[in-house]
């Protein structure tokens, strides 16, 4: 298993350039399955998960090539294949497949997604919502078993908590459904505007996305597009994390603040001095670091679940106290006994967590325990005296393309082994 060896206490000097966003990029790979043609994301990050996607579109008879930064899909010649555990475990998401197969197909067979590092992960919204578009959805031996013999019909749904990928997967279902479909109280986050313009290109009829209500005039046929993936907002919250940890400035370029409104004031009020440049977002620290305000993770536009841990490992040596509250997941707070284990003060009750800063955090072994908790650590090893090695780092590559790299392009010391 690789590791990152990191030498810490060195602050951060050069340009980081921000990758396209994993969470952008999954779902519109799970809507290429839709389109009967040939569809070409530029600025696609190289992430296991991404991988783990293109495969699921291997499997369902999709040509998926890479260019460097390019993916090229290219499902014309798609066909039903069952998704078993071997190929829909490998990615967190893989139930954001359902709406294309259902759609373009028909049918679908998908293993049970089962829980995660962050807890369990339910799908009942997922399957309600397909399921008032018309799908049959039976339940057996691990297995989803989905039909909609006559195709999908478009429906009011109403979703009783604005969940990403639900809202993700009724989207693409509801792009091929008859009729026009409505998604009351939908998640609001960039990414759905991402996937709304992709689908949009491929000549889909979505308005609303970014609002409470989106509305879906179902359409026969998706053709091939083309589409630039989005900067990755929470790789950006990682490293301004870093930055204020480490200290230092970063130019990361391509970042767009706008998608960040609610996170940037936190890293102002914690010492960082934020400029919006035409190549990025450059990030300062200037003098002492203070805890963060009050950080309570919500939907967007609240406060993003993914960029709490990084922010909490920054808070960990700051002056003063801060509070989370984490209102998303179970189980977000497993990098805390890794955070302690290198000096953190972390006091956790249920969703509450109390960091009291301290002066400096000590390299030790540490274990990845899930994807932002192993960012949180990258940020803590980055600031912290000594050597920290991490471990099960195939939970960080889920997420942070070329991390090494693009660490030591800022004069970090980092190994990967
Ligand atoms: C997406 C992101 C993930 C991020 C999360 C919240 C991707 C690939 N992943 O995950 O990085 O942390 O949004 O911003 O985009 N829920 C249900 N029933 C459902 C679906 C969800 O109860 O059918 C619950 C979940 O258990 C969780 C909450 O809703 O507690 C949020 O989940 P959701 O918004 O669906 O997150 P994901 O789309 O899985």
């Amino acid at each position: 298993m690789s590791h990152l060896t990191i030498e810490g206490g060195k602050p951060l000097y050069g340009t980081y350039p921000v990758s396209g966003a994993k969470n952008s990029v999954l779902p519109i790979l799970a809507a290429c399955l839709a389109v009967d043609g040939t569809c070409v994301l530029h600025n696609s990050p190289a992430l296991s998960d991404v991988d783990a996607a293109a495969d699921i579109l291997k499997a369902e008879g999709a040509v998926v090539t890479r260019a460097g930064q390019d993916l090229t899909v290219d499902a014309s010649a798609a066909a039903p294949a069952e998704l078993r555990e071997d190929l829909a475990h490998k990615m967190r998401s893989s139930v954001v497949f359902l709406g294309a197969m259902l759609a373009r197909f028909h049918k679908a067979v998908l293993a049970f997604p089962g829980g995660c590092e962050l807890g369990p992960r339910p799908i009942d919204l997922h399957l309600a919502g397909l399921r008032r578009l018309g799908a049959d959805i039976t339940e057996g031996y691990g297995l989803l078993n989905c039909r909609a013999p006559g195709g999908l019909t478009g429906a009011d749904i109403a979703l009783s908590f604005p969940s990403v990928g639900a809202t993700e997967n009724l989207m693409i279902a509801a792009s091929l459904a008859k009729g026009v479909t409505t998604i009351r109280g939908a998640a609001r986050e960039p990414e759905i505007l991402e996937l709304a313009a992709f689908l949009n290109a491929a000549g889909g009829v979505i308005s609303g996305a970014g609002e409470d209500v989106i509305t879906i005039h179902g359409v026969q046929r998706l053709h091939g597009c083309e589409a630039v993936i989005g900067p990755d907002r929470i790789e950006t919250a990682t490293m301004l994390s870093a930055v204020a940890a480490a200290g230092g400035r970063v130019l990361l370029k391509g970042a767009q603040p706008d998608r960040l409104s609610v996170v940037l004031p936190y890293f102002t009020a914690m010492g960082v001095r934020l400029t919006d440049t035409p190549q990025g977002l450059l990030a300062e620290r200037t003098g002492d670091l203070h805890a963060p305000p009050f950080c309570r993770t919500m939907p967007y536009p609240g406060f993003p679940t993914d960029a709490m841990p990084p922010l909490m490992a920054a808070a960990t040596v700051a002056k003063g106290t801060a509070l989370f509250e984490e209102n998303i997941f179970a189980c977000r707070y497993k990098q805390v006994p890794e955070l302690c284990r290198m000096g953190a003060d972390i006091q956790c009750s249920g969703r509450l967590c109390v960091v009291k800063g301290v002066t400096r955090l000590t390299g030790c072994p540490v274990t990845a325990t899930d994807l932002r908790g192993g960012g949180a650590l990258c940020v803590a090893a980055l600031c912290a005296d000594g050597t920290t090695v991490i471990s099960d780092i195939h939970h960080i590559e889920r997420g942070y393309e070329y991390f090494d790299d693009k660490l030591r392009g800022l004069g970090a010391l980092v190994r990967k082994d």
